[in-house]
């Protein structure tokens, strides 16, 4: 595929903070992958700032950015048109800039859950069996959003917070039953699929706060944090035989959905640009 010279193959993530991103390193190996003379850098953005710096990517000549914490949510009222998937997760994750400067945003995040599932557990299927959604946060909107798109016949969804829980069930609709926080152990009963979507577990916060006695051996376990790679949540499930698959694939297949807007290429998901984010992640 020849991208157009006067395309420009600069990206980068908005973020605050956003130092500790591993985007650059696995966008500018697929730049690399491809053979082109591009750059993705990081862009420490405050909160303040998301306009301007949104109104300023045409003009500094970048083809669009990725939207991280705490600006997916703020990027919903600034740039010009919103597809309906970011409307109904509620969140933005990518930008494309348009030739006439015009700013589109969209959310790749369900896209990269699924992705890694499929790629990590080969037979895995969203209508396996019932599945139990821990968390009602952003990284959850998007899970449910994606489980539900990919046929999911039963998803049990608790938050400690569980008008959250709620919220996301109504906007999005279709077979999600809200259970009270404390039934989440008791939630994981004849599951063929448990997702940690809290930030429980992540480096610097306590572990997920969940028993695993009721969960099916045969269950596959999810985090959608990645550091650290192994949460003590999944540690827990691999110990008692569980399959599990940690966030990590979850950040590195919402790349190829980007750069098909951004550039029309499709790259490759390799072991290799894995085992280099997962090296990176270990260097902390
Ligand atoms: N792999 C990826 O690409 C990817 C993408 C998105 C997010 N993530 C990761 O996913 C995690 C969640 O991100 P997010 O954006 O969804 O965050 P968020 O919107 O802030 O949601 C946080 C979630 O954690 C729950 N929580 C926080 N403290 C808790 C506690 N003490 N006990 C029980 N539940 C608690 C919250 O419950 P309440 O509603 O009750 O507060 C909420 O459900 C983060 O670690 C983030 O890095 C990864």
């Amino acid at each position: 595929m020849m991208i157009p010279s006067d395309r420009p193959l600069l990206i980068g993530v908005m973020g605050w903070p956003v130092m500790h991103s591993r985007s650059p390193l696995m966008h500018n190996y697929w730049l690399d992958q491809q053979g082109l003379a591009g750059s993705y850098v990081h862009l420490a953005i405050k909160p303040g700032g998301l306009a301007a710096a949104l109104r300023a990517l045409h003009p500094l000549g970048f083809a669009g950015c990725n939207l991280t914490i705490p600006h997916k949510l703020d990027a919903m009222t600034i740039v010009d048109e919103v597809d309906d998937v970011a409307q109904m997760i509620g969140a933005m994750s990518c930008v494309v800039v348009r030739e006439d400067g015009s700013l589109f945003g969209t959310n790749n995040d369900w896209l990269g859950f699924l992705g890694n599932l499929k790629q990590q557990t080969p037979g895995w299927r969203a209508d396996g069996g019932p599945i139990a959604v821990i968390g009602a946060g952003g990284g959850s909107r998007a899970v449910c959003y994606g489980l539900l798109r990919e046929g999911a016949s039963e998803i049990r969804l608790v938050n400690r917070t569980r008008e959250k829980a709620e919220a996301i069930a109504e906007d999005l609709g279709g077979p999600i039953q809200v259970l009270p926080w404390e039934e989440r152990h008791d939630a994981l009963d004849g599951v063929a699929t448990v997702v940690n979507v809290t930030s429980q577990g992540m480096v610097g916060q306590p572990p997920l706060d969940l028993r695993l006695d009721h969960l099916p051996k045969s269950a596959l376990a999810a985090d959608i944090i990645y550091t650290p790679l192994e949460t003590p949540f999944l540690a827990a499930a691999r110990a008692r035989g569980n399959d599990t698959v940690n966030g990590l694939g979850m950040l590195i297949h919402q790349g190829p959905a980007a750069w098909k807007l951004w550039f029309d290429i499709t790259p490759t998901v390799t072991e290799e640009l894995r085992e280099r984010m997962e090296r990176s992640i270990a260097g902390d």
